[in-house]
Formats: C-alpha cells, structure tokens, sequence
C-alpha cells in the first residue's frame, strides 16, 4: 500500500463528520477531498487549508467545489498564508503536512525546516486531545533532509505524544509517514 493510502486509512481513525480538519500544505492533490469527504455536513464541521501558492488555492478550491456537494462548501475556509499563521481558535481533530514541494508547481516553493518545526509545534498546541498530526516526510533532496533532520530534533527534545513511523522502503532517503497522536 503507497503511504499515502496509508495515511488516508489512518485519517478515518480520528477525524468524523463534525470535526474540524487542517490541511497545512494543500497543494493540488487528493488529501484534502478526503478530509471534506470525512468531517463536513451541511450542519457541522470545518476544514482549514493552507498554502502560500496562490496557484495551489486557486486550484484547490475550483477541484473541492466541482466534487463537494454545495451545502457543504461554506464550511471550507482558504488561507493564502504560511502554516506558521494558523490561527489558535482552530480546534482541530486531524492537521496534515505534506512536505517538500509541489511536482506541479514551482520547485523552488517548498516547505523549510524552521517554519515547519514551528509549524508541527502550534499544530500539536491546537490540536484537540484524541487528534493527529500526519506528516508526510521526503528526505531525498539536499532540503528534505535537513527538514527531516529539524523534525527529528524537535520530536526528541521537545515532543509530549505518542509518535508512530510508517515506512514502505527500508532506505533511509525514502519518504516516510510520521502519526502523532495527542
Ligand atoms: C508536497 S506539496 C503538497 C502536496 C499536496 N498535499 C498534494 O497532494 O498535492 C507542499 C506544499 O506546501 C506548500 N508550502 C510550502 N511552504 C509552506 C508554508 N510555509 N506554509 C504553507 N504551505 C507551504 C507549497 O506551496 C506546496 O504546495
């Protein structure tokens, strides 16, 4: 199974309709169709996502309307601004982080390991008791690795949870999935 698959399978142990979900790194993909699919209703629930890609927004945003139906679209909110910025009244039961950079984006814009650690640590703060962080992890680029080298860190000197790895390669520049649980 690809670990993003993984990832989607573990998304549906803590995340229901009702609860609010963050996408920290939206990019143009899959993961945030799920997380809708999981915890909005037209009555409840929230998903919050984030890029600093206006390109990423844009594209998001056109892809979840033409698949959400419309009763559910106002409970989606968009933030053309770093994961750095979240905003503390956010009670989220799942945040996600898909590190690195956009394949069709600029491969210049990816995520660095100072704002990500930072990140990861406010995402922990607002995170409600029983939720999760998932973070994809790709340490095969020179950026990557120090990323993956700063997460290390922070998880060893400073982090307060449970932390599972999911790995599919036993090489150690394959990319991995981190699940931390509060
Ligand atoms: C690997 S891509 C995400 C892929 C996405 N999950 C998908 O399935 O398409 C990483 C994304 O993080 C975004 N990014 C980089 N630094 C960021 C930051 N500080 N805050 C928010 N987004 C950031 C990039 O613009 C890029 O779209």
């Amino acid at each position: 199974m690809k670990l993003i698959h993984k990832a989607h399978g573990l998304f549906k142990t803590v995340l229901f309709p009702g609860d609010s979900a963050v996408d920290a790194t939206c990019g143009g993909g899959n993961d945030r169709l799920v997380l809708a699919k999981l915890c909005l209703t037209p009555e409840s629930g929230s998903l919050h996502l984030f890029d600093i890609q206006e390109t990423a927004i844009v594209k998001t945003k056109k892809r979840l309307e033409n698949s959400l139906p419309e009763n559910v679209i106002p409970k989606i909110y968009y933030y053309n601004r770093s994961h750095v910025e979240m905003p503390p009244d956010i009670r989220p039961k799942l945040i996600t982080f898909n590190l690195g950079f956009l394949p069709s984006g600029d491969p210049a814009v990816m995520t660095t390991p100072g704002a990500t650690v930072v990140a990861l640590a406010r995402s922990f703060e607002i995170l409600e008791t029983g939720g999760a962080l998932s973070v994809m992890v790709y340490p095969g680029h020179e950026t990557g690795r120090k990323e993956a080298g700063a997460i290390d860190n922070w998880l060893s000197e400073s982090f307060r949870g449970r932390v599972i790895v999911y790995r599919d390669s036993p090489k150690n520049h394959a990319p991995y999935l981190l699940w931390l649980l509060k």
